[in-house]
């Protein structure tokens, strides 16, 4: 346990300039809560204990975070005054292993990766590493003081730095790995006599450089891992930066997008070769494309599999779906969740399906409903098609054989089965079974009254 490490995550802060009723850490990135970002980082490396100090709005946080990752125990420590980063950290030490290194981290700082992280914990081998960055313009960030051959020897802030301080433009990043010894030696000498009134958790550099510690410092390969999100700027500009990145190596692994500017992907996307997105396309979850998946404009896709060669037309609405190959969707197409499309099938226009398999080459081309079937190889469903699978209490369950054609406008009332290579008339009520390879007429007959006299105006 010697070597174990620990990661102390601060998100106490209030988020005033966020103007919002949800705690900051709460704020999406991506689709997923900035304090979410740090914790899957964490989780990918092998950490001991995951503290989180919180403050403003504890409760929302706590249980927005304890569903999405019960998997990884969290120790929830209350600040309940902000009284400075230093104090921030003070306060866990009950919980810190007396032994081990901790990573300290910022909830509002979401991008860290984690080789970064990595690194920083390998360059800690005298006490304490941190992160730091060399910038064009370093106002409001604490500084890094170095001695004449380059050894750390503080950190100054912004509103306590002299002149000459301020001219110094390597900035303290806030993040560190430092050994739980020295937080626990440290932390309680601090003392806010400065200019914020605050504990701040730089000046253990200070005493650990007193105590003869050499500080380590590395920079992260990409500045956004730094980078803190205080207002809704920040938030969308941080989040540009990180769709950017997502597309680039998206790109690099083949997949070409007609504006790399206008694509979100809010999860995880892998493809194979040759893929085609058009502009306006947000990827959800985990999503999965095959070869030769071509995206047209507007599609929302989440959670859902595509297969190779599938043609997704624009504005289509695909959640939780499997598709096969070959398979052609849309334009505005809504498939909701479980629903799977085997190979070659066609849904077209103003199609819903939800829950509901189509099997191999069927076809449901136009304004259709279709929910809690499943249907067989090669069946048409023809448009306007209604499965009417629920009757205000309880869903039933509409089965479509094989080769069966379903004529324009029928309401085929669930529970129902239609059979292998059955025709339905169209305009047709189906409330009975239909059998293998029968016509069902569930319609009036039509009448004819011949030589039909049509009305004339009458006269006043
Ligand atoms: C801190 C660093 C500064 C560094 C900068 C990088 C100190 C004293 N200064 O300054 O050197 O350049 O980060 O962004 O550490 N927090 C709490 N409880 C508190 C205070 C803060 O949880 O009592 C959390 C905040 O929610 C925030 C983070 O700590 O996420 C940083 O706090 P903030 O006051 O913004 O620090 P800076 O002044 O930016
Ligand atoms: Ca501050």
């Amino acid at each position: 346990m010697t070597n174990s490490l620990s990661v102390i995550i601060l998100a106490a802060g209030k988020g005033t300039r966020m103007q919002s009723a949800k705690p900051k850490v709460l704020q999406t990135l991506a689709g997923k809560p900035l304090l979410g970002h740090v914790l899957d980082t964490c989780n990918d490396l092998t950490v001991a204990k995951t503290i989180v100090v919180y403050g403003f709005g504890g409760d929302q946080v706590q249980s927005a975070m304890d569903t999405r990752y019960a998997h990884l125990p969290i120790t929830w420590v209350a600040q309940t005054e902000q009284l400075g980063t230093g104090h921030a950290v003070k306060v866990t030490l009950d919980e810190l292993p007396k032994e081990g290194q901790s990573l300290i981290l910022y909830g509002d700082v979401p991008l860290v990766s984690c080789q970064t992280l990595t690194d920083l914990q390998a360059a800690n081998t005298d006490g304490m590493s941190m992160l730091t960055l060399t910038v064009d313009n370093p106002f409001g960030l604490g500084r890094i003081k170095r001695d004449a051959s380059g050894n750390i020897e503080a950190i100054v802030e912004q509103k306590d730095a002299s002149a000459t301080e301020q001219k110094i433009k390597e900035i303290n990043s806030g993040i560190y790995c430092v050994d739980n010894a020295l937080l626990h030696k440290y932390l309680p000498k601090l003392s806010n006599d400065n200019a914020q009134s605050e504990y701040y958790l730089t000046d253990i550099v200070k005493m650990a450089v007193a105590d003869g510690i050499a500080i380590a410092a590395i920079e992260p390969e990409h500045t956004f891992e730094i980078e803190g999100v205080n207002n809704r700027q920040q938030l969308a500009s941080l989040e540009r930066t990180w769709q950017g990145k997502l597309v680039a190596d998206l790109q690099e692994a083949g997949i070409q997008f007609a504006d790399p500017a206008r694509v979100d992907i809010r999860g995880t996307l892998s493809a194979g070769q040759d893929v085609f997105v058009d502009v306006g396309v947000v990827f959800e979850g985990d999503c999965t494309l095959g070869d030769n998946v071509y995206i047209e404009a507007g599609c929302v896709i989440k959670n859902a599999n595509i297969g190779n060669a599938c043609h997704i037309k624009p504005y289509c609405v695909i959640d939780r779906t499997e598709v096969g190959s070959g398979v052609d969707i849309g334009p505005f197409a809504n498939l909701r969740p479980d629903t799977v499309l085997s190979d070659n099938s066609k849904v077209g226009n103003f199609v819903e399906i939800k829950k509901s398999v189509i099997g191999q080459g069927s076809k449901v081309n136009h304004l259709s409903y279709v929910g809690d079937a499943i249907v067989g190889t090669d069946a048409n469903i023809g448009a306007g098609t209604i499965t009417c699978n629920y009757d205000g209490v309880n869903k039933s369950q509409t089965i479509i054989k094989d080769k069966a054609f379903i004529g324009s406008n029928s309401s085929l009332v669930a529970p129902v089965t239609i059979g292998e290579s059955a025709v339905v008339a169209a305009g047709s009520v189906i409330t009975e079974n239909v059998e293998n390879k029968a016509l069902a007429l569930g319609r009036a007959r039509q009448v004819q009254k011949p030589d039909f006299e049509r009305p004339t105006k009458k006269s006043k």
